[in-house]
């Protein structure tokens, strides 16, 4: 397994640009399986989930072709020959994400077969949500030997009232309500920029969508849909992981290709601790000169500050001066990178959904391993102010959604290399698709 070597000391000085959102391209490139005509998505960044819903949309026998070389951020999908509308437990319980199949293979195939995902680190996550707004629609769903058997003769309008906000509840619902029967109006949605992102999307694709964004959601349904060409917007929690380290390695670092609008809560929180922070259209300069401050952070649904970033956030909370809580209120199992920092010299409490991060404590190079995607991304960041070398296994996780971190960071100024072999640059001339 791939392991990560860091050196720490070094500020990182230069600019850093963002790939796409690997949170809106999922759903993006789920969306593909509503039509017979191909979907070309733009800055679709290389990341191994992506790698995995290719898989998921080839199995179902979609053609799903990868970019290469300077079109290697592009994907074609084309789901005309759709002849098994399954997604199977090998796939799910590597990527959760791969329950957004349901909604749109049921509104269009009118029977989906989808496993159920299982447990994950970082809590239960159910998607009982999801299959409620799909029966408010006029599902019917049935549950066997772990997979969730769906079917309808066409789903029709109805209103759908979230009891709680749910990000892919939201997407699944949206795309679902696409091709019912008359209106749909979903209620206590998601506002995060990727649900607006997809809609965008669908409405390229020929969907009546209004709302998204908002927490009132308005679909009017249509009979088909037909394919479309869309850019996939910045992904803001890379961006928000570079900035983080930024601040926290005390460099001078413009993070560019972002869409600050959609950094709002984390921008001023760092100014809170801060540091100075300079925005431009479509990138945000990070100058950590000076003493980081404590702050406490509540962790929320959109604009709110992401649970996305929150193991960040906690390791630039190690080495400011005074106590930060940070209270986690989105995932009931979220602090899992909070022992691995201790291991490196942190002074964190872990207090039921609160962690209670005492610094300014030094940070000493260990062996630590990852558990999740934003964990490890929260021990490479720890890692670049630590003392000596951190070697952190398990760096599989953050491949899931980070395009080549070590290379990003190396091109500021961080000392950082991978051991074994890396996710294949799509360069070459092409291999077979799907
Ligand atoms: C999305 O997950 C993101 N994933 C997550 O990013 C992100 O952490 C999360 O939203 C919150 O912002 C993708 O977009 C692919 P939720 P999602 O449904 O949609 C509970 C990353 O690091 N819930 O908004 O699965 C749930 O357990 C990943 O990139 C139900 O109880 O999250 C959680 O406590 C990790 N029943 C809360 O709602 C349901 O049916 C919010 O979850 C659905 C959700």
């Amino acid at each position: 397994m791939d392991k990560f070597v860091v050196r720490g000391g070094n500020p990182l000085v230069g600019t850093v640009r963002i790939s796409g959102a690997k949170n809106a391209a999922l759903p993006a490139m789920a969306a593909a399986l509503l039509t017979e005509e191909p979907v070309i998505l733009e800055n679709v960044p290389q990341v191994r989930d992506i790698e995995t819903e290719r898989k998921l949309l080839a199995a179902m026998g979609a053609e799903v072709e990868l970019g290469y070389g300077r079109a290697q951020h592009r994907t074609t999908i084309c789901c005309r020959n759709l002849e098994n509308p399954v997604a199977s437990y090998d796939l799910v319980k590597t990527m959760r994400a791969s329950t957004l199949v349901l909604g749109p293979l049921l509104a269009r195939m009118k029977h989906a077969r989808v496993s159920l995902p299982g447990g994950c680190a970082i809590g239960a996550r159910p998607i009982d949500l999801h299959l409620k707004g799909l029966e408010r629609l006029g599902a019917h769903i049935s549950q066997e030997h772990g997979y969730i058997e769906a079917r309808t003769e066409r789903l029709r309008g109805a209103r759908v009232v979230f009891e709680r906000i749910t990000v892919t509840g939201t997407e699944d619902l949206m795309m679902a309500a696409a091709l019912a029967e008359g209106e749909s109006v979903l209620e206590n949605c998601a506002r995060e920029p990727e649900v607006a992102d997809l809609a965008a999307l669908l409405n390229k694709m020929g969907a009546r969508i209004e709302g998204a964004g908002t927490h009132t959601i308005r679909v009017r349904g249509v009979d088909q849909l037909h394919g479309a060409r869309h850019r996939i917007i910045p992904d803001r929690i890379e961006a928000g992981t570079f900035i983080v380290a930024g601040a926290l390695t005390g460099g001078d670092l413009l993070v560019s290709g972002c869409d600050p609008h959609h950094l709002g809560a984390l921008l001023q929180k760092l100014e809170e601790c801060g540091v100075q922070v300079q925005t431009g259209p479509e990138s945000v300069r990070i100058i950590g000169d000076g003493p980081l401050l404590a702050a406490d952070v509540l962790t929320e649904e959109y604009p709110g500050f992401p649970t996305d970033m929150q193991a960040q956030f906690v390791a630039l909370a190690t080495q400011a001066e005074g106590t930060s809580v940070v209270t986690e209120n989105i995932f009931e199992n979220r602090f899992m990178h909070a022992q691995e920092l201790v291991r490196m010299g942190a002074n964190i409490k872990i207090e039921g959904t609160r962690a209670v991060v005492r610094g300014k404590t030094a940070l000493s190079g260990a062996a630590v391993l990852a558990s999740d995607l934003r964990a490890s991304a929260s021990l490479v960041l720890a890692a670049l102010v630590a003392d000596g070398e951190t070697i952190i296994d398990r760096v599989y996780h953050i491949d899931r959604g980070y395009e080549r971190i070590e290379e990003k960071l190396r091109g500021v100024g961080a000392q950082i290399r991978r051991i074994g072999e890396l996710l294949p640059r799509r360069v070459a001339t092409p291999l077979a698709a799907g």
